[in-house]
């Protein structure tokens, strides 16, 4: 049996029939193509698959689409604005934080919720923020830098 619900996602709302057993995950990428949200472990232990809803950094692996319907669900698509990157991806960018980039969107997301939050984070406050977002790549050095360089320019702004 399938349930109809309103995903509001990137401030645009769309009216999708799921079954209630399928995560949020599975309705961004497989529902809605919106693939930038990656799905790596499924368990709730990489990160890799965080978007924000209702200002929260979530694992949407762990979240029933169901459960989701009527909140605001933000994703990385939704981040750039008028074709420039978001200060959190550019910093990313600038530090060599990105490598494979599997890891990003959802670091990425993860920062963003976590700096609106503590917008004046010190290093030890960003490694715990960040603690459940597995990279194979960058060994974390330059994430943490692009982090602070991130809190800087958007405290500037
Ligand atoms: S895919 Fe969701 S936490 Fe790993
Ligand atoms: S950049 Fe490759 S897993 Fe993080």
């Amino acid at each position: 049996m399938k349930h109809d619900i309103e995903l509001r996602v990137n401030n645009e709302t769309y009216k999708i029939e799921i079954p209630p057993w399928r995560t949020l995950l599975e309705a961004l990428r497989d529902g809605l193509n919106l693939t930038g949200t990656k799905q790596s472990c499924a368990e709730g232990h990489c990160g890799a698959c965080t978007v924000i809803v209702d200002g929260e950094a979530v694992n949407s692996c762990l979240m029933l689409a169901v459960e989701a319907g009527g909140k605001d669900i933000q994703t990385i698509e939704g981040l750039s604005s008028g074709g420039e990157l978001h200060p959190i991806q550019e910093k990313f960018v600038t530090h060599g934080a990105v490598q494979c980039g599997f890891c990003t969107p959802g670091m990425i997301m993860a920062t963003k919720a976590f700096l609106e939050e503590n917008p004046n984070p010190q290093e030890e406050d960003i490694k715990e923020a960040l603690a459940g977002h597995l990279c194979r790549c960058t060994g974390y050095v330059q994430i943490i830098e692009a982090v602070v360089a991130a809190a800087g320019q958007m405290a500037q702004s």
